[in-house]
């Protein structure tokens, strides 16, 4: 079985080196991004300054890691990569950022995650590339103030809605990564085949693609699994038969819907009537947490149109009945307007 579709192995960290693009040249997708940040990262060179603070936002799997990268490497400087919850005391970052060489990039994953009192003192160094740091306690307590090198702070987020306005007000842009369309997939599956050193024919790579949930990480991951299962099979090439029957293997259906979105359907239609159900008790029916939840799962049963937020809580729409082989109770349909 699969869990967390969208999640970072450590094989996957792996995997995502080899296949992560390098260049916006090499980078499937995002197209206003990559015209936008490219216009920002010419007029910096051209100047001889670092970009400005850059601060990605979208779903998990969409490549925002991916395109920090591209960015520092355009730059030609070193990138530092840490996340929100790594950063547990002011001197870790205070650690990090004099670390930092002039011009390099600072990327902070799950930013929203960042504590109160290490954003404060992230303000100033964005800002006016200073640290403040305390040193002492009570009325003998000092603060001294240290100069940084320039650098840029690539901030990425699931959750733009959690990012306080005066971290979010200090980003010079701000850009929304969405979900990749069936060509889009296609092409990453395609491309992702070659440098795994296996042919894959348009037709597999389009059944992968429908299953990939719109999103590059998946598509790597069961590629990477489909490509397993052709090798122990001694196929050379990834045909559509293989890709369908390993996905089946997998549980992973047509659209790309694992065990664990099936189970949330079916729990909120049996158990719940089809809703409306608060995140808190579909996340301690299912066993999943609410944040798995709400970044994970909900963003795609969404977008496929299977699932409903409504005030009240969630609910599963006619399509969603349908996806499972339920038929939808009558009046439930009120529910959703
Ligand atoms: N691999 C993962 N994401 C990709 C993308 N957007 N373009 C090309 N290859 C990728």
């Amino acid at each position: 079985m699969l869990t967390d579709p969208a999640s970072d192995a450590s094989e996957d960290i792996v995997l995502d080196t080899t296949l992560r693009p390098q260049s916006f040249g090499e980078y499937i997708g995002q197209e206003k991004i990559k015209r936008n940040l490219g216009i920002f990262i010419e007029a910096a060179k051209r100047r001889g300054e670092s970009v400005d603070h850059v601060l990605l936002y979208g779903s998990a799997g969409l490549g925002k890691t991916t395109l920090a990268h591209i960015i520092a490497k355009e730059m030609r400087v070193n990138i530092r990569i840490t996340s929100g919850p790594a950063i547990e005391r002011v001197g870790d970052l205070g650690a990090i950022l004099t670390n930092l060489e002039p011009g390099d990039v600072l990327f902070i994953d799950e930013i929203h995650r960042l504590n109160k009192v290490i954003e404060e003192v992230l303000y100033p160094a964005m800002e006016d590339y200073k640290l403040d740091i305390i040193i002492g306690k009570g009325p003998s307590a000092r603060t001294i103030q240290l100069d940084l090198p320039r650098f840029t702070l690539i901030g990425a987020t699931t959750r733009l809605g959690s990012i306080s306005n005066p971290l979010r007000n200090r980003f010079g842009s701000t850009h929304r990564l969405e979900f990749y369309n069936e060509d889009e997939m296609r092409s990453i599956i395609t491309r992702s085949s070659r440098i795994l050193g296996i042919p894959i024919n348009e037709e597999a790579a389009t059944t992968i693609a429908k299953a990939s949930r719109s999103t590059p990480r998946v598509a790597n991951r069961l590629l990477k699994r489909v490509r397993d299962y052709a090798e122990i099979h001694d196929h050379k090439v990834i045909a559509n038969d293989i890709a369908t029957v390993a996905l089946t293997l997998f549980e992973v259906d047509a659209l790309g819907l694992e065990p664990t979105d099936r189970n949330i359907l079916l729990t909120l239609a049996k158990r719940f009537k089809g809703g409306p159900a608060g995140v808190q008790t579909l996340a301690a029916v299912t066993g999943e947490e609410v944040e798995t939840i709400e970044d994970v799962y909900e963003p795609y049963l969404i977008q496929l149109g299977f699932l409903a937020r409504t005030p009240r809580g969630r609910i599963v729409t006619k399509e969603g009945y349908e996806h499972i082989g339920m038929d939808m109770p009558e009046n439930h349909q009120e529910k959703l307007l």
